[in-house]
């Protein structure tokens, strides 16, 4: 099955993007931490030039740390990047955000002079939850946004940043079909759009592979069966998604693993790593005590 999702107006969107780029001092990219690739516009590494961009990696409470460390790793290698692992319901994290966004611009965020800081990021990824918790209310919602957005909403923080919130304008990228299915299972494309029980089987191969030990844990503690629909039949079983006669109902197993899976009941898990085989130096994400604060106050 392949997986489509929005339309590609993307000629639009590119020129829209470019002209916003200009009055920006900061880009922060949201992505989602389980997925930073798959959930990433490439289309955007092209558009931003030499901005500072600050990579989110959101949902940090759903990803698992070790291969979150290893994304921090991949993006401290990319020219005017800095990741930031956060989770954006979390006020104390995404107050993190605002030091980089302060460092990042050194000659702004004066009073008349703030930090313009554009939020960019494919649906789903956070982009309104991360505004809203870093304005302190409700004023961006997903739900409102159109599918190409030509007017940014401006967010004046009142601390000396602004926020430009850019919505749908980036799609992810669907010619990448494994990243698709990535997408599907974390839950960031729309259910209807869904196969389950194919997106379902994608995933519990891929947790064979990576996290058996998490699944003979919840669902099949005599050991792993030899095959993902078989996995899938356990869990149903144990979920019980039964069909007449006692029958595992694949589709509905599979709704119910992926549920399970999302809402994190088989611990926090990354869907996608790195690529293999970078010679990148070992060190930890950023601390708040290593993003400086600017010399002058703020007002
Ligand atoms: P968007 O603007 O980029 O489209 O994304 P949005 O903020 O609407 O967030 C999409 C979903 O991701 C929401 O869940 C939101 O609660 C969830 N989310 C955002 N940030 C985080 C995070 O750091 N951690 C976790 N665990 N979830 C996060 P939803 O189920 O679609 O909506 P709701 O049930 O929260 O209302």
């Amino acid at each position: 099955m392949t997986i489509r999702w929005y339309p590609g107006h993307m000629g639009k969107a590119k020129e829209q993007i470019a002209d916003l780029i200009k009055k920006t001092d900061v880009i922060i990219e949201v992505l989602d931490a389980r997925l930073p690739d798959a959930s990433s516009n490439h289309l955007f590494a092209e558009l931003r030039r030499n901005k500072p961009c600050i990579k989110v990696l959101n949902k940090n409470d759903l990803a698992d740390p070790a291969i979150t460390r290893a994304w921090v790793r991949h993006f401290q290698q990319q020219a005017g990047v800095r990741p930031l692992p956060l989770s954006a319901k979390q006020h104390r994290e995404t107050s993190q955000l605002l030091k980089l966004c302060r460092t990042l611009a050194p000659h702004r965020g004066r009073p008349g002079l703030p930090v313009r800081a554009m939020v960019v990021g494919i649906p789903n990824v956070g982009k309104s939850t991360l505004i809203n918790t870093l304005a302190g209310r409700n004023v961006a919602k997903s739900g409102d946004r159109p599918a190409v957005t030509v007017t940014p909403q401006l967010i004046d923080l009142k601390n000396g940043i602004v926020l430009s919130d850019t919505p749908g304008l980036l799609w992810p990228d669907m010619e990448d079909q494994t990243g698709a299915y990535r997408l599907a299972a974390s839950g960031a494309i729309g259910d209807s759009a869904l196969d389950y029980a194919n997106v379902g089987l994608f995933a519990a191969a891929y947790l064979m592979e990576h996290y058996p030990d998490r699944l003979v844990e919840r669902y099949v503690p005599d050991g792993l069966p030899g095959s993902p629909a078989e996995l899938l039949e356990a869990s149903g079983r144990r979920l019980g998604c039964l069909a007449g006669g006692g029958v595992v109902d694949l589709n509905r197993a599979a709704e119910a693993f992926l549920r399970e899976m999302r809402a994190g009941k088989l611990g926090r898990i990354s869907l996608e790593e790195p690529p293999k085989g970078e010679t990148v130096p070992v060190c930890d994400p950023p601390s708040p005590t290593e993003i400086r604060q600017p010399k002058e106050p703020l007002p």
